[in-house]
This record gives structure tokens, sequence and C-alpha cells, in this order.
């Protein structure tokens, strides 16, 4: 029976020792894994090298050195100058994308890898670099199953939260930018509340705690609200669209009034104006989703 030690685990490279390109490294080392690093500049790693990996002279080198390449740059600008020069390198390989960028790029980074005989996965990684390779991280990979579940049990190293999300490409970027979406917006609300707040001397810290609660209902609506989108269906017998735009309007008055920016409230206010227009009064929040498909109408 083969022994778990380290040098019966998977070698793996990283490229890109940025923040998360260590932590990435890191996570590997931390779970056994003979780690080979590069970075394009000169000055990056030295603790990863001191905690046993090996600093490859060139990324030809690197790649050479493990049958699984994993890539964390800065976008797929940056992937794409460093890895296309080494197809034939890669050629029957792994590469692991966990380069942030968009759904289509994912795609394209994917339809050059299978030219170049190159098998690839890609993926999002969804934490700070201090909670990878821990039992909480969440990464989400996508691409070949096959492919997927050949490097689960390494890839796992980098978070205990690691999904697959399927076969396309580019649905692991998909996921992540959905995150985003939702967890900018509401950023962007919770800033703003904390301004109008501030702005008659309430300080903010005295509305944290009703936030807090405001944002447990924001939980309670997910998956009733993912319902809705997926059926088509908003009934709004409790709380419809046409109220919902009035009270609006009432937050970015008051916010006019005190001299704050209130692009965000208006474009908030406008989504739901519109999803009014095109016959949603009646229904509840969940139809603004019609007016988000249709920016025109
Ligand atoms: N940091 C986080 O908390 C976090 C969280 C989730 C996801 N991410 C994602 O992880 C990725 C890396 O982020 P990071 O925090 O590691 O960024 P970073 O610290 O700014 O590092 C950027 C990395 O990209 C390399 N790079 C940039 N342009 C390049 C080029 N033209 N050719 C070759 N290499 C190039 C840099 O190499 P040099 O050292 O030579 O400049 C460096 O290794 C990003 O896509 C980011 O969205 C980061």
């Amino acid at each position: 029976m083969p022994q778990d030690t380290p040098a019966s685990r998977t070698s793996v490279t990283v490229i890109g020792l940025g923040a998360m390109g260590q932590a990435l490294a890191g996570a590997f080392l931390n779970a056994g894994h003979p780690t080979t690093v590069w970075n394009r500049s000169a000055g990056k790693g030295d603790d990863l090298v001191a905690r046993g990996a090996v600093r490859a002279a060139s990324a030809a080198e690197a790649v050479r050195a493990s049958d699984l390449v994993v890539v964390c740059v800065v976008d797929y600008d940056a992937s794409r100058a460093i890895l296309e020069p080494l197809a034939a390198d890669l050629a029957g390989r792994t590469l692991v994308n966990l380069t942030s960028d968009t759904p289509e790029r994912a795609r394209e980074a994917a339809a050059w890898a299978a030219k170049a005989g190159v098998d690839y996965l890609d993926g999002a990684v969804m934490v700070p670099t201090t909670v990878v390779g821990t039992p909480d991280a969440l990464l989400f990979h996508s691409g070949p199953r096959a492919v997927y579940e050949r490097h689960e049990d390494t890839l796992r190293a980098l978070g205990g939260q690691s999904t697959y999300v399927g076969e396309d490409h580019g649905h692991a970027a998909l996921y992540d930018l959905s995150l985003l979406d939702y967890f900018w917006t509401s950023m962007a609300g919770l800033v703003h509340a904390y301004a109008l707040a501030t702005a008659d001397g309430v300080p903010a810290a005295a509305i944290a705690p009703f936030l807090k609660a405001n944002a447990g209902l924001v939980l309670s609506l997910v998956e009733e609200t993912a319902k809705g989108v997926d059926s088509g269906s908003y009934p709004g017998d409790q709380g419809n669209l046409a109220m919902e735009a009035a009270g609006i309007e009432h937050i970015a008055h008051a916010a006019e009034h005190r001299g704050l920016d209130t692009s965000v409230l208006r474009a908030v206010h406008a989504l739901a104006a519109r999803g009014v227009a095109l016959g949603h009064g009646a229904d509840s929040w969940t139809a603004t989703v019609e007016a988000a498909r249709k920016p025109g109408a």
C-alpha cells in the first residue's frame, strides 16, 4: 500500500507568485505536495523556497517539473503571455488556470489548450489569501469532469469547499462573477446606508446591528428569489414592485436632500420603474429580473 508521504503525493507547479499565487503554493506545500514555483519577476516566493518549494529558472522548466500546472496571475492577458509560448511543454499535462477573468476568456483559453493537447480546467478563487488552504476555502472549477476527478484530491488542498461546477469552461468564471455581482452591489448599498445615517450625525455603529438583521432578511430571500427567477413566477401579494419603487424614491429624495451621491439608488429606482412599465407593478421585487434582461425596454 503506498504511503501517504509528501514524496508519494502529486507534484504541482504554481506559476505566478503574487499574493494569491503564493497562497496557493503555500497550501500545496502544507498538504505535502512537492511544489515547483515560477514568477515573471525575481524576488517573490523566498519563504516558499525556505519551506521546500523548488524555484524553476524559467517558466518552461516550471511546466516540465509537474503533470499538474496551476497558473494564477493578474488576468488572462498575463496568463496567455506566459503560457502560449509553452504549448509544446504543456502538451499532455493538466493546466488549471485560477486567474480571474470573464467566462468568454476562459472559453478562449480552453479552445487554445484543446488545440495544444493540454487538459484544461478553469477555476476561480472565491476567498482571500488568508483563507486559501483551509476547510472553509471556496474555489470553483469547471472543464472536463474526468480531468477534474483525476486531480480533485490534489486541488482540494487549496480549499475544503472546492466545487466542480460543470463541463463548460466558462462556468467557474460565471459563478465567480455572479457572486461578485451580488457582493459589490450589496457593498455599495451598505456603505451608502452609513453615508445617509452619518449625514444626520448618527454614527454608522448605531445602525450596524440593524443592518445585520437586514442582511439576514436578504439571506432568507436567496432561495425563494432563485425559484422565482428560474420559474418566471413572481407573486407580489406580500409586497409589490410599484410600492417598492415608491419607497426607493423616498430614500433617493432624502439622500439628495443631504447632498449625497444617489447614482446607485437612482439606478435601482430606474430598474424597478422599468419593471413596473413592463407590466410587473403587482409582482414581487424578483420581477426586476425582467427589466435586468431588457436594458433597452
Ligand atoms: N489577492 C486576493 O485576495 C484574490 C482573491 C481572489 C482572487 N484573486 C485573483 O487571483 C489572481 C492573482 O491575484 P494576486 O492577488 O496574486 O495579484 P498580484 O499580487 O497583483 O500578482 C499579480 C501576478 O500576476 C503577474 N503578472 C502580471 N502581469 C504579468 C504579465 N504581463 N506577465 C506575467 N506575469 C504577470 C505578476 O508577476 P510580477 O510579480 O512579475 O509582476 C504576479 O505574479 C487575480 O486574477 C485575482 O483576481 C485574488
